[in-house]
């Protein structure tokens, strides 16, 4: 682990991301040790002019989760400065940069480098202009060594030539070792565990393809709209906000093959293979909707066609999955709040049980709330009559890891960037071939060839995308619910 001066600068210090995770992640970091203060320096930098005190009020009041942090909250905050300047002109760079110089060089008696993470918590549009500045003006001139690197968010454009046109900007300036694109699904507890289920249990390997597979099931459902975001929100979409992104990751890890290694690049390779199987997706297996009152938000174009959920079906050319729908699904303002993974395996052939049974295996990986792996089996149900009963195997986190914090995703992440291990970020090429899948439709929904059908908030989102499910080949098992123990 290297050693040495870390600046840690946030660019955006005010605005919503920062103050609502990033700061967050930076002080949880900090309160497990991971950051020490004799090494770590954090700036916020923005437009507006305020003091270093102003920006630790904006910030505390999202730190403190309890009242025992009261004193750590305190010293992390007086590690942090703030500078002012715009996103691109050189003088608030320079002032930055002799900010970030003077903490170096009071710090040149330690032995080690000069690390600069820059986290760019602002909106894509003022990414090559910042990035240039920080070339121009910000990088580690340490001669002992160490790193520049920046960290940027999604949106990474609107659609493929977007996209490309802001890679290759940013490229242009930094090279792809220096680039840390964040998905921060990549961080959850469970999705880091895929990658260890799959090829870690000789269990799964014969079961999981086409073969026994009969379809796959990736959904994601919040029970509140787009409250105060609706403006940003009707550029982009459900689609381009969670299911290109965090969905596509997702599944990316539950179908690529096995890689090399644990490698980054090897892990990456496998994930950018799976993604340029994926066939174009047909207008006839996707179901778009938006929840009724979306455009009562000011910002929001009345006649807006931006859809909040949407149902679609994505097909892998590949040896493993030819024939097996994998099955996104995202919606706003809908019944419930949760993302898993519903892994549903095909029908016993031959079965003498048929008649007596409610439904097929399943395996879920529910990501949130509650995170747990549960397998649903077909059991005797208990008692003199021979009657068969849909139960599970359940891995539930909270009873069987008590006590154990599950981190953020964006602490692990951040601790990543730190340590310059990019496996849980996508690579250039991922982010291109991610947008190749979705940007014929995008472009059909924009020019309004792909309509979203109206459904009320807080219901399970238009009918029609229930009928996909069916007609997809997901059979639902009804009389069986899944309810997380309670400690
Ligand atoms: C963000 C989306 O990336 O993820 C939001 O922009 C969404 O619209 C959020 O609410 C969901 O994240 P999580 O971690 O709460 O599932």
């Amino acid at each position: 682990n290297e050693t040495g001066c870390l600046s840690i600068i946030v660019l955006g210090a005010s605005g919503d991301l920062a103050k609502k995770k990033t700061f967050p992640a930076l002080f949880n970091l900090y309160r497990q040790g991971f950051l020490q203060s004799n090494e770590v320096h954090i700036f916020g930098y923005a437009r507006t002019k305020i003091s270093d005190d102003d920006l630790r009020n904006r910030i505390r009041g999202y730190l403190t989760k309890s009242a025992d942090d009261d004193e750590a909250v305190s010293e992390f905050l007086q590690l942090v400065k703030y500078v002012s300047g715009s996103y691109d002109t050189p003088e608030g760079f320079q002032a930055l940069d002799e900010a970030i110089a003077k903490h170096e060089i009071c710090r040149n008696t330690t032995e080690g480098t000069a690390r600069r993470l820059f986290y760019l918590a602002l909106p894509p549009s003022v990414y090559p202009p910042v990035c240039r500045m920080i070339k121009t003006y910000c990088m580690n001139k340490s001669d002992l060594g160490g790193w520049t690197r920046i960290v940027v968010e999604k949106p990474f454009g609107k659609d493929l030539a977007s996209s490309e046109q802001l890679s290759s900007e940013i490229g242009s300036l930094f090279d792809e070792p220096q680039i840390y694109r964040i998905d921060h699904y990549l961080g959850k507890e469970l999705v880091q565990n895929l990658l260890v289920l799959r090829f870690a249990n000789r269990m799964f390997l014969p079961l999981w393809n086409r073969d026994h597979i009969d379809n796959v099931q990736i959904v994601f459902r919040e029970d509140f709209g787009t409250e105060g975001r609706g403006g940003y929100f009707d550029e982009y979409g459900i689609i381009r906000d969670i299911i290109q992104n965090h969905l596509l990751q997702v599944l990316c890890l539950i179908a690529m093959e096995k890689p090399v290694s644990l490698k980054p690049e090897h892990i990456r390779d496998e994930k950018v293979k799976v993604l340029q199987s994926v066939v174009p997706i047909e207008d006839d297996e996707v179901v778009l909707g938006q929840y009724e009152g979306y455009t009562d938000d000011p910002t929001v174009p009345d006649n807006s066609n931006t859809p909040t959920f949407a149902t679609m079906v994505l097909r892998i050319h590949n040896e493993r999955w030819e024939g097996v729908p994998f099955i996104m699904k995202a919606g706003k303002a809908i019944n419930s709040r949760k993302a898993e993974i519903r892994i549903q395996f095909k029908d016993v052939p031959g079965d003498i049980f048929r008649s007596k049974k409610q439904g097929r295996n399943e395996f879920v990986i529910r990501l949130q709330p509650s995170e747990a792996m549960y397998m649903k089996l077909t059991v005797k149900q208990p008692g003199l009559e021979m009657q068969c009963v849909q139960s599970e195997l359940d891995l539930s986190y909270t009873q069987r890891y008590q006590g154990v914090v599950i981190p953020e995703a964006y602490e692990r992440l951040i601790l990543d960037t730190i340590r310059g291990d990019q496996q849980h970020f996508v690579r250039r090429d991922e982010l291109k071939v991610a947008w190749e899948i979705f940007t014929p439709l995008l472009h059909r929904i924009d020019n309004g060839e792909v309509k979203s059908i109206p459904y009320k908030p807080g219901s399970r989102g238009p009918a029609e995308a229930d009928a996909l499910l069916e007609r997809a080949g997901y059979v639902q098992t009804h009389g069986y619910i899944w309810i997380p123990p309670t400690l």
